[in-house]
């Protein structure tokens, strides 16, 4: 597969089989975070690979779906605002350094013949309370992975003339 066929590739799966994950693509997938470029190469990040039943229960409960709770393994992408660089302005790099990384851990996923799906819309309290956090870390997505057990759906996206725009 080359890249733009893995990018069209992935998908948001939102149902899992019972099946593990082998550990070598793990670590395939995990090198191709620990290649994201980050701004002044901070890397402000932690990602918990979370497969422990009586962790993963928790994590169920701060996203309460039922399709959620399918994942054998969950990611949790987490950003430490005090390691990650700030421009002049205040502005904080570190939401986009680790949407970066988790779009290197999604695409490698995908590669990898493994299904992921971005989640956001998650109690951020409860998470870090779960993995105990320290202050100014922030669990940014988690992301839930393993063998899809649904099939692709159509994807919908803005064309190429409402995306990009020429400017002379
Ligand atoms: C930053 C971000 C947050 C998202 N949060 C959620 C979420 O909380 N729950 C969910 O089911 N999907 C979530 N998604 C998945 C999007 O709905 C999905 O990527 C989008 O509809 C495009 O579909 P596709 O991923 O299948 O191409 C999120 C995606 C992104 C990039």
């Amino acid at each position: 597969m080359n890249f733009l066929e893995i990018t069209n590739k992935r998908f948001s799966v939102r149902k899992f089989q019972a099946k593990d994950v082998e550990q070598e693509k793990l670590d395939y997938i995990m090198q191709s975070v620990q290649n994201a470029p980050s701004a002044c190469n901070k890397q402000p990040w932690t990602f918990y690979i979370v497969k422990n039943k009586e962790l993963l229960a928790k994590l169920f409960e701060v996203y309460n779906r039922d399709w959620f709770r399918t994942a054998p393994i969950c990611i949790v992408a987490c950003g430490n605002h005090a390691q990650s660089w700030h421009r002049g302005d205040g502005k904080d790099s570190c939401d986009i350094d680790v949407s970066i990384a988790v779009t290197h851990l999604t695409l490698a996923a995908t590669e990898q013949g493994l299904g992921t799906c971005w989640v956001c819309n998650f109690d951020v309290k409860k998470c870090a309370e779960s993995l105990e956090l320290e202050e100014n870390v922030e669990p940014i997505a988690l992301i839930p992975i393993g063998y899809a057990d649904v099939e692709a759906s159509e994807k919908s996206r803005k064309s190429l003339s409402e995306i990009f725009v020429e400017k002379f």
